[in-house]
């Protein structure tokens, strides 16, 4: 590697929901102590740095994305004590740990909030971003938040608003205040302090506002307006990454991963060269939104496996050579990928693998989500309260409630399209709860926990459990993952998703079926299929026979040639 920064171009991640992860009190929500317990799991997976959702003092209206005190942990979760022990105890097998750094927005229970909304001369007030109403009382502006709804919030006590660009427990720092500035490189220090490694910024692309809040188009019939226009990648980020850059990460050798929602690959090249001394990984939303309708997430359009391959191409192409994305299937903010992507039928545990296979032979660091490692499906909610998640009640009560939508088919979607679809525990064995609690669970289980768990997958050298351990040791150390270019075997396919990877003299080709029937990848006449080493095969495979290689259903493989 390059310099001591950079350590993390050939690294595994791994993400925990620690809510849902596991629970060693009993009280129905995992814990720090819980994610101790299991970082044996972890390391064998072949994970060299863990980044946990926040886990801080937090009324969790956001699931903790809502913080209260950066500087102290949930009860729920623990205590500063567990974390300093879980901290210690990743850094001796030999692995990093990152933090959620949601600095975005607080929760509307931190202290800076309570002041700031109890009289117009609290010295917090200029946290925040408060405005009066137009002149006939409505907000500020008509922009919509990410969560639906106005992203103003009236406050009786100051008789005006202030902005939320998530839910209304979430309201918006005011970076433009350079007291924020000095708050979050304290927060900064104080993890490091404590030994954190590095931070993935939540949401950090929107800190800085356009504050003169213009009003925007509308949908026909809508009151609010998207105004990512407004709030996305402006100026400010570069100028508030780059000073806490010089402040703290920097000099602390500590590592960033930034959340880009809406952000062109442009931008997002400057974000992370090295000169500008910003951001070090680049973790784009592009992946989680090529299928649907515009930015409604709840109207799905069919899945097409050519239209993944050119988002991560346009993604890859444009950064080789200049910077790393994050790789990544599924996490905590989308439904499970395997019910996204792949087949949760008759081959969910050979489509498992094929997601893997094609996913993390591209260059980037892959993020691999809790439970995806053992095929996890959509969880099976059966009813409006079954659900935890904010967004899910915001779009339950304006499509159902306000709008008059039919109950059945809000919940049929909700099952197929939420974020809660992809948040349950994790099953660990097949007793009650999945051994995931010994209380009540805080989210329903997935219905398959008797057979997909962690115990039963682990004793099976055909599960996906196994295949993810042996594609995520072999990542390490290739150069020509690290480094190579990727050429696409047939980017515009609808059936199969397969690239090379070249370095030097190596080539890597990593060959995926999406589809249920056979189907032909042809390997350019300067690879011999005969010479070819199979290193990864989801169907016991040795040989790739000829150049023209036939793939059964769902067949994924990897192969290498070395000159
Ligand atoms: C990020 C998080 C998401 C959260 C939002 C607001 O997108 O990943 O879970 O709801 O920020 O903090």
């Amino acid at each position: 590697m390059e310099n001591k920064r950079n350590w993390w171009q050939d690294a595994v991640f791994y993400q925990i929901y620690p809510r849902s992860f596991f629970d060693s009190d009993g009280d129905g929500e995992g814990d720090l102590a819980g994610i101790t317990a299991k970082l044996d799991y972890i390391k064998s997976l072949g994970v060299d740095a863990i980044w946990s959702c926040p886990y801080f003092v937090s009324p969790k209206a956001d699931n903790g994305y809502d913080v209260a005190d950066y500087r102290d942990i949930d009860p729920s979760f623990g205590t500063l004590e567990d974390w300093k022990v879980m901290c210690d105890e990743i850094h001796k097998r030999g692995m990093k740990f990152f933090m959620d750094l949601v600095v975005n927005h607080t929760s509307d229970e931190h202290a800076w909030f309570q002041s700031a909304i109890s009289s117009k001369d609290s010295p917090y007030r200029d946290y925040y971003i408060f405005r009066e109403g137009k002149e006939d009382g409505s907000e500020p502006s008509n922009w919509m938040s990410v969560f639906g709804g106005s992203a103003w919030q009236y406050n009786e006590p100051t008789k005006d608003y202030y902005l939320h660009l998530f839910a209304v427990k979430q309201p918006d720092l005011n970076w433009q205040n350079p007291k924020i500035m000095d708050e979050v490189s304290d927060i900064i220090e104080f993890w490091a302090d404590l030994g954190v490694d590095g931070f993935r910024l939540d949401a950090f692309n929107n800190a800085d506002k356009d504050q003169s809040f213009p009003d925007v188009e509308t949908f026909p019939g809508e009151k609010y307006g998207f105004a990512s226009q407004h709030y996305v990648s402006r100026p400010g980020v570069d100028e508030y990454i780059h000073e806490l850059y010089k402040r703290q990460l920097g000099p602390k050798d500590l590592v960033t991963v930034v959340e880009l929602a809406y952000c062109p690959v442009e931008k997002a090249i400057e974000y992370c060269d090295p000169k500008r001394e910003e951001f070090d990984m680049l973790y784009f939303f592009d992946m989680l939104n090529f299928d649907q309708e515009g930015y409604d997430k709840f109207k799905p359009v069919p899945f097409k496996v050519s239209d993944l391959k050119k988002t991560m191409d346009h993604w890859i192409s444009n950064l080789h050579g200049k910077g790393y994305c994050a790789l990544f299937i599924g996490n905590h903010d989308q439904c499970r990928a395997l019910s996204r992507f792949g087949n949760t039928g008759a081959y969910r545990v050979r489509s498992a693998k094929t997601l893997a296979n094609a996913m993390y032979f591209l260059e980037g660091v892959p993020y691999v989500y809790q439970g995806d490692e053992l095929g996890m499906t959509n969880t099976d909610f059966q009813s409006i309260e079954e659900y935890n998640d904010v967004e899910v009640h915001n779009y339950w009560r304006e499509h159902v409630v306000d709008k008059g939508e039919d109950p059945e088919k809000v919940l049929e979607i909700l099952r197929e399209r939420s974020r809660d679809a992809g948040r349950s525990p994790i099953p660990w064995n097949d007793s009650p709860n999945g051994g995931f609690t010994t209380g009540t669970p805080w989210l329903r289980l997935g219905s398959e926990y008797k057979t997909v768990n962690v115990e039963a997958e682990d004793k099976d050298p055909e599960s996906v459990l196994n295949f993810y351990r042996k594609l995520l040791h072999l990542r390490h150390g290739r150069p020509s993952i690290i480094k190579g270019e990727t050429c696409w075997l047939d980017l515009d396919s609808d059936e199969h998703m397969s690239y090379l990877r070249k370095f030097e003299g190596e080539t890597l080709a990593s060959l995926n079926n999406f589809t249920e029937h056979e189907v032909t990848v042809q390997l350019p006449e300067e690879l011999d299929a005969e010479n070819a080493e199979v290193l990864l095969s989801n169907c016991g495979r040795e040989t790739l026979g000829e150049n023209a290689v036939r793939l059964g259903p769902w067949e994924c493989l990897t192969a290498v040639w070395n000159s």
